[in-house]
């Protein structure tokens, strides 16, 4: 069975989005794909997600208030069969880590983009653009990996 890794700045905001929307994708769609999200850094380990992420994902009807933050090791490099970035830097400190099997989540939508981190700059109002960021490239990635 397939596993994918999505690995954030905090695993607080956007990876538990992605790790979740993917969860549900799946689920939906009766595939077999196990996921995980998990953080480069390790100041929320233990954590639930941060409350915008939790009430942004609620407001497009999932749960993440279960989730609690860890921080990527090298285990993951092997146990996962790919890690998927949430932007540019995620990426260079995961193959700055060693990790070999690291793509940007961005690459899977035209553009390329970053899926920016809405933890020190916006509002609720930029976990909503995330969200919805997210979701338009977890799906295109599901549908490319599966
Ligand atoms: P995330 O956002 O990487 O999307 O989980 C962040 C949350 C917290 C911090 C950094 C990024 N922080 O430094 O506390």
């Amino acid at each position: 069975m397939k596993k994918l890794l999505f690995v954030c700045l905090g695993n607080i905001c956007r990876s538990p989005l992605a790790e979740a929307i993917a969860r549900d994708y799946i689920s939906k769609n009766n595939l077999d794909i196990i996921v995980d999200g998990a953080g480069t850094g390790d100041w929320h380990v233990g954590n639930a997600p941060y409350h915008y992420a939790q009430q942004v994902a609620q407001e497009f009807g999932i749960d993440i208030s279960n989730l609690k933050a860890r921080q990527v090791n090298q285990n993951d490099f092997t146990q996962f069969d790919l890690l998927i970035g949430l932007d540019e830097k995620n990426v260079a400190d995961l193959k700055n880590l060693g990790c070999k099997n690291v793509v940007k989540l961005g690459n899977y939508l035209e553009g390329n983009p970053d899926i920016p981190d809405p933890y020190f700059y916006e509002g609720y109002e930029g976990y909503d653009k995330v969200y919805k960021l997210i979701e338009q490239c977890v799906i295109k990635l599901i549908e490319k990996e599966k």
